[in-house]
């Protein structure tokens, strides 16, 4: 299981419920890097995908505690072990696609980290942890720089420490 994130400088990720800093270039990268596994999405973060609705061509899971919650295209989970679950053992193929709260309960599961860093530092009240700062982490490919829009970034992949 891997996690996939646009993070800003400071590892900010969203504010009021979505993301700030989109650039097609990551959209794209976010489609090739998930193919048509799985992703794992709390119910926030579905309510910001266009029109509130699963991502097509993929498994989706939604993490919510409302066991009255139901949505065409996706399957729900309540807790992080049904999700985990649901993701199969071993979970080939399974990306955790945020928001903050699903990105801190399910980094202890994901080997790799697909990092868009964005180098820009936005209001942000939703945040990545911080990869850099954690030692069980290590920069494995630090990307090359790219822009997009007048923004910097790179595609940079962290992988957990053997
Ligand atoms: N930059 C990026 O790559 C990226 C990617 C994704 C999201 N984001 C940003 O992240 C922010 C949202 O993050 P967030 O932390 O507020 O929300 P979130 O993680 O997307 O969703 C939180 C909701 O998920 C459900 N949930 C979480 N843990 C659960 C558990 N253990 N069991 C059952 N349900 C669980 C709950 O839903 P209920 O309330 O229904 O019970 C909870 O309110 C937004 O700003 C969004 O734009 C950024």
């Amino acid at each position: 299981m891997d996690a996939v994130v646009a993070a800003d400088a400071a590892w900010g990720i969203g504010l009021g419920g979505t993301q700030t800093l989109v650039i097609p270039e990551d959209r794209q990268h976010f489609r090739r890097v998930t193919g048509r596994g799985t992703i794992i999405v709390g119910r926030r973060t579905l309510m910001d995908f266009p029109g509130g609705r699963p991502l097509k061509n993929r498994r989706n899971i939604i993490l919510t505690r409302d066991e009255n919650f139901a949505v065409e295209g996706g399957v729900v989970a309540h807790s992080v072990e049904e999700a985990l679950a649901l993701a199969g053992d071993p979970p080939e193929g399974v990306f955790v696609c945020g928001g903050e709260s699903v990105y801190r309960q399910f980094l202890p599961y994901c080997g790799r980290v697909y990092v868009t860093r964005i180098y820009a530092s936005p209001e942000a009240d939703a945040h990545f942890p911080n990869l850099d700062a954690l030692p069980e982490w290590e920069l494995e490919d630090p990307g090359e720089l790219s822009e997009s829009g007048g923004l910097k970034y790179r595609f940079q992949v962290y992988a957990r420490k053997k």
